[in-house]
């Protein structure tokens, strides 16, 4: 198979992409494929011509930390759970994540992510849970808090937003989970929580829900929106 990659060899300097030949099983994920390119002695692309390793990013190769978020033939996903045999036509196509500056290659800056979350009142740091009040709490909330609490923060629902745009106001789903997470643990914190959700989420988030559909922990969003929304 091809497997073409958008590659940038630093910030703020042109894009190209690069083709290269893979012969690799389809049980194969995207993540040890761009691990089986860049082991090869010879990194070349599909003209034999010598190339440069493939910078990206990954840590668990498990599903659980995601830093290999990425664009895969159009669809953003983590590269660790997706899979060679899942993907149709002969020629995959890798590229970063558009919503964020790249660094290198697939390697993009998502540190916006932890600055709009510092800017509110959703950061763990300054979190107190009350136990107390805790245990009353239904299954049911528990469930869907234990749920919003996988959250990743890898930017895949970011990605596919139509409102979210880096430094601007709105910081999208994750953030709206966080308020929920935090809103519904805290009494104390609930208002300003609140407060927070609408500028910047309630206000702006035009309900298309393709984060959900894009989200690899399958986040369930909209139920942490109608919470936020009961007050
Ligand atoms: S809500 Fe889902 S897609 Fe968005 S950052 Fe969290 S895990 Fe990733
Ligand atoms: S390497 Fe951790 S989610 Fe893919």
């Amino acid at each position: 198979m091809k497997v073409k990659i958008l590659r940038q060899q630093a910030p703020f300097t042109e894009s190209y992409w690069e083709t290269f030949d893979a012969d690799v099983p389809g049980d194969m994920s995207v993540a040890a494929l761009i691990d089986y390119l860049n082991y090869r002695d010879d990194i070349v692309d599909e003209n034999g011509k010598k190339t440069t390793r493939i910078g990206w990013e990954c840590s668990c190769l498990q599903g659980v930390c995601g830093s290999c978020a990425m664009v895969i033939n159009d669809v953003p996903a983590l590269a660790c759970e997706t899979f060679v045999k899942d993907m149709s036509g002969d020629v995959l196509t890798i590229r970063p994540l558009r919503k964020f500056p790249v660094i290198h290659d697939l390697v993009v800056d998502r540190s916006q992510i932890q600055e709009n979350l510092k800017q509110t009142d959703v950061c763990i740091g300054e979190y107190q849970p009350d136990f107390s009040k805790d245990e009353k709490k239904s299954k049911k909330e528990h469930a869907l808090q234990y749920m919003i609490a996988k959250c990743l923060k890898c930017g895949l629902c970011l990605e596919v937003c139509p409102n979210y745009v880096n430094g601007k106001t709105f910081y999208g789903a994750l953030f709206a989970n966080d308020c929920y997470l935090v809103a519904s643990r805290n009494k104390e914190k609930a208002v300003g929580i609140s407060t927070q959700y609408a500028e910047h989420f309630g206000s702006a988030c035009s309900k298309s829900l393709s984060c959900m559909d894009v989200c690899p922990m399958k986040i369930p969003t909209i139920a942490a929106m109608a919470a936020m929304n009961r007050g």
